[in-house]
């Protein structure tokens, strides 16, 4: 198939790209960007192993075309670290075990990142509703609210200290 150049904004970077205009956003995330922290772990929308953000928002990558996200900003997994340190969000998941495989954090990761930004002292019941579309097969959910609390109170303590 005939390839098109677009440019896309990835954690920061502006990219051109000569790739299919069918190209999934996921694809061309991992083999034209080698960005392969964004995973495909289903072939039906229910897992969120893929989630990235556009303009800010947890989307699929995996049912969105590369082409049509010319213009947005797109923040990966590989985008969420600060200043080259682990973001509060990542050291938390793994101080508390928030996950085994790790296959599906990359997802959860911009998930979480999405509901602390819209809700930063979010109840038990809110995280909950907040990462239904996200599945882990293996860690179990009770690490992964834990360490959301303890990046919430480490969050908190910092801007406390700030003061
Ligand atoms: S790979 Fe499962 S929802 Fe995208
Ligand atoms: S840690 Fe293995 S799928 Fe979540």
């Amino acid at each position: 198939m005939k390839k098109e150049l677009i440019g896309l904004t990835v954690n920061g970077r502006s990219h051109e790209l000569a790739i299919e205009p069918s190209k999934l956003l996921l694809d061309a995330l991992r083999e034209n960007l080698g960005l392969t922290g964004s995973k495909r772990g289903c072939d039906d929308s229910s897992c969120g192993a893929c989630t990235v953000q556009i303009d800010g928002v947890p989307m699929l990558s995996c049912t969105m075309l590369a082409a049509s996200c010319e213009g947005q900003e797109i923040t990966t997994v590989e985008g969420v670290s600060e200043h080259g340190s682990l973001a509060a969000i990542q050291k938390a998941y793994g101080d508390w075990g928030g996950s085994q495989c790790g296959y599906c954090m990359p997802g959860f990761m911009m998930t979480v990142k999405h509901l602390l930004a819209q809700n930063p002292n979010p109840t038990e019941e809110e995280i909950r509703q907040g990462l239904s579309s996200n599945l882990c097969r293996c860690t179990g959910y009770s690490q992964m609210y834990q360490a959301i609390r303890a990046a919430i109170e480490a969050e908190q303590k910092g801007m406390a200290a700030a003061k």
